[in-house]
């Protein structure tokens, strides 16, 4: 069974890290964003929310229920979802159990999460489980970079303190395999590099992910 580990200071470090880079890291991020977070309904299911970096692609007055299982997170949160006008509705579960009810869902969003979550394949499995027939999952990852690149070299030679401090996170993992073999009708995928000095976290993908119709 999942559970998640409070680590109250390197939660609080981390929810202000994101609260701080959180400009930075949507300067980078936001065109793929834009993309795949275009339109979204008026009730959104989103995966490790965070301190709010996606709200602002929700109207005012839609409703996101956030799996958030990390308690440093929640205050800023709340505070975000109020400024833009979207009511929240927060889960502290984890996102490879969210306790939604099955087929409940048009959309879930995730952005930097299944490089952190315990196992990104039960997370599938439940967004897959959580959608309507045709709903979408729309993502923004970082992944593992190609084999005998540099990049990789240097993911795996810092994973240990790059875990630490970002509570779990994994710069070597194979997202866009996992992603296409979980059951998807159909899967659009865009890789993508950024060209950050945090160069284990560069190579992204980006896209949306449909549930059989
Ligand atoms: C790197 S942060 C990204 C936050 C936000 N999505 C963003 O783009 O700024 C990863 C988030 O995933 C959350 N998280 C970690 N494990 C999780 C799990 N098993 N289920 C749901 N969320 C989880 C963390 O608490 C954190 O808020």
């Amino acid at each position: 069974m999942t559970t998640y580990e409070v680590h109250r200071g390197r939660g609080s470090f981390n929810a202000a890290f994101f609260s701080v880079m959180g400009p930075y890291i949507e300067v980078n991020l936001r065109r793929r964003k834009r993309r795949v977070f275009a339109g979204l309904p008026g009730t959104v299911v989103e995966l490790g929310s965070g301190v709010g970096a996606n709200l602002r692609y929700l109207d005012a007055g839609s409703t996101l229920v956030a799996v958030e299982p990390n308690p440093p997170m929640h205050r800023r949160l709340r505070a975000a979802a109020q400024r833009q006008g979207v009511r929240l509705d927060l889960r502290d579960s984890v996102a490879e159990r969210t306790g939604l009810p099955g087929h409940s869902a048009d959309t879930v969003i995730s952005s930097l999460v299944l490089c952190t979550v315990t196992d990104p394949a039960a997370v599938l499995a439940e967004v897959l489980r959580v959608l309507r027939p045709g709903g979408t999952f729309r993502f923004v990852e970082h992944v593992a970079a190609g084999a005998g690149t540099p990049t990789r070299w240097l993911q795996r030679a810092l994973r240990r303190p790059w875990a630490w401090t970002f509570e779990g996170c994994s710069c070597e993992r194979d997202l866009a395999g996992l992603i296409g073999a979980a059951g998807f009708a159909r899967v659009e995928l865009e890789p993508y590099r950024l060209h950050t000095p945090f160069v284990p976290f560069n190579t992204q993908i980006a896209g949306v992910a449909h549930a059989p119709g």
